[in-house]
């Protein structure tokens, strides 16, 4: 697609004689459409040319020669210049795009050849699925997507949470009195039972401690028994957390958890050893680092000999890049996690791998999801069973729906519940940016009129009633593009333009925020059009154009939802 600010820039650079990719960078698009399409602010050339502002703003409009380019007017505003750019031209290069790329609208290779792992979800076997884990999984899904639409080898990881001493317990636990639980129906929730009475048991009396030790100690040298009972909690869990998995269309192509790496950290420990830096430290062995700027020592192995969740991701990170050969490994978790992402990352350093492995390693840190009432946490006891929210999401919107439109039939209005009720979860956990704290509340999230998923599903269902109220769609070649100059028009088609940069800009800093955003002004942007403007009119010309753009509002609404993991209802 035509690159206008690219064209702004070389006519720029070729009468400054500054590079052009320099010039490109500091091309602004002004918040208030009046102030032109494009503006160039002055004074980022006012050190290397020794000029004022304002000068070098009078100077460039002066030399500047814009025929035979897609500039209409060059305007002098303080240090600014503003630019504007053919509406028609702007209206026949985006929607002959649209005809051209459709579905894949957006698309592009810039990631060709770049690997990333993306490591998300991550529950802990034998706990409820809770709703950390939930962002967890939208986030990570989320940018799964975006690079894959960019054109990134993308391996998405469920480095599930299935090892550590805490099995050894459950093992004693089972053994004991598994047969008073009906672990098969109800696996997390009796599994979290048998854990707090084992628990109880252990502080009771030492000899239970001291058999649950042993139990972790077998499980990791592969005792038949013990490895029975660890798989079968293993895939109950697995069973259930597939549940929410269904519901939100999560995929993954590992689920190489932590235990997968139990064989594999005495390298890791031999590694560091050579390195010098491991130290023991009250019988345990650490890696200071201080030195490094981090005041908390990473533990590699704990005083009892067993391994800790660093060691883990440290094995992960030799493996991953042995097996994935990544450009960037992202880690999607709270920020409660960020201390030990900077512990492993600094450590990775000292693994011997290749540099560009350690300097690809990133945490992609969010906020907590507080509900109206507080932390939602596990560790406080208020557990929130995801099926159930989940559930309760597609059965509040399915309500609405049998109030709205009663003589939709069951079939429709179940895949309609679930879209919009999924799509409002998904959207809500994906609005903010994600460092900051969510608001988990139905109302909020449920709102049509709102900043909301189903406000964008909404927007988009009208798109398709428009479409088929027309009844056809024009040909792109009998589109008369000056028939889309008014301002609404314009407000659209550049949203729609800006859409490749948009996604792109989302993996500069790995925030689907921004496509969220994005969804947002659209869907505002062809409301306020619709509302301007009659789309089916006497006047074919205008009618094909209109309608043609009501096409394209359609597509790429679509297409950015999906990237965020939502469907859309075809109506609702
Ligand atoms: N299971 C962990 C938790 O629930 C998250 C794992 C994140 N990934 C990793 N490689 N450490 O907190």
């Amino acid at each position: 697609m035509k690159d206008f600010k690219m064209q702004i820039a070389e006519k720029i650079a070729e009468v400054t004689s500054i590079d052009v990719n320099e010039i490109k960078g500091y091309i602004e698009i002004p918040k208030d459409a009046n102030m032109g399409d494009y503006a160039f602010p002055c004074f980022s050339l006012a050190k290397s040319l020794r000029k004022a502002p304002q000068m070098i703003a009078t100077e460039i409009k002066e030399k500047i020669d814009i025929t035979d380019t897609d500039i209409e007017t060059v305007e002098i505003a303080g240090g600014y210049l503003n630019f504007t750019i053919s509406k028609d031209e702007l209206a026949k290069v985006v929607l002959e795009e649209i005809a051209l790329k459709n579905e894949e609208y957006g698309k592009s290779d810039i990631g060709n050849g770049k690997k990333i792992v993306i490591d998300y979800s991550a529950p802990n076997i034998a706990k409820p699925f809770h709703i950390g884990h939930l962002r967890s999984t939208v986030i990570g899904g989320a940018l799964y997507n975006i690079y894959k639409y960019l054109g990134y080898t993308v391996t998405g990881i469920n480095h599930l949470g299935d090892y550590g001493t805490q099995f050894g317990k459950l093992i004693e636990g089972y053994k004991l009195w598994g047969q008073e639980y009906n672990i098969e129906e109800n696996p997390i929730e009796e599994l979290t039972k048998i854990y707090i009475r084992i628990n109880e048991a252990c502080k009771q009396d030492e000899q239970v401690l001291e058999n649950c030790r042993n139990n972790f100690k077998k499980l990791e040298d592969g005792d038949k028994y013990c490895t029975e009972v660890w798989e079968k909690f293993r895939s109950l869990s697995l069973k259930e957390f597939k549940k929410v998995y269904e519901l939100l269309g999560s995929k993954f192509d590992s689920w190489n958890g932590e235990a997968f790496y139990s064989d594999k950290m005495p390298e890791v420990i031999d590694i560091l050893s050579k390195t010098g830096r491991l130290v023991e430290s009250q019988g345990a062995k650490i890696i200071d680092l201080e030195s490094e700027g981090i005041n908390t020592p990473c533990i590699i192995e704990k005083s009892n000999g067993s391994t800790t969740y660093a060691t883990r991701d440290l094995a992960a990170i030799l493996y991953r890049a042995r097996t994935y050969d990544f450009d960037k490994a992202l880690y999607v978790t709270s920020y409660e996690q960020v201390l030990h992402f900077k512990q492993v990352f600094e450590v990775a350093k000292l693994l011997g791998l290749d540099e560009k492995y350690a300097k690809g390693l990133e945490h992609v840190a969010f906020g907590m999801v507080l509900l109206p009432t507080g932390k939602m946490s596990t560790r406080e006891g208020n557990v929130v069973k995801l099926e159930e929210l989940l559930n309760e999401a597609i059965s509040k919107v399915k309500e609405i729906i049998e109030e709205k439109n009663p003589d939709f039939t069951q079939g429709e209005k179940q895949d309609i519940a679930k879209k919009v009720g999924i799509g409002a979860v998904i959207f809500n956990d994906l609005s903010g940016s994600r460092i900051k704290d969510e608001i988990f509340d139905w109302d909020t999230m449920l709102n049509f009129n709102g900043e909301t998923g189903p406000y964008i599903q909404y927007t988009y269902v009208r798109t398709n009633s428009v479409l088929k109220k027309a009844g056809y769609l024009p040909e792109i070649k009998d589109i008369d593009f000056s028939r889309l100059t008014d301002k609404e028009a314009q407000n659209v088609l550049k949203l729609i333009y800006s859409f490749t940069n948009i996604i792109e800009q989302a993996t500069v800093k790995n925030e689907p925020s921004v496509i969220a955003r994005f969804l947002i002004d659209l869907s505002k942007a062809y409301s306020s059009f619709y509302n301007e403007n009659k789309i089916i009119v006497e006047d074919k010309a205008i009618q094909d154009a209109r309608v043609y753009l009501t096409h394209a509002t359609n597509l790429v609404l679509k297409n950015g939802a999906k990237l965020l993991g939502i469907d859309m209802p075809e109506k609702m």
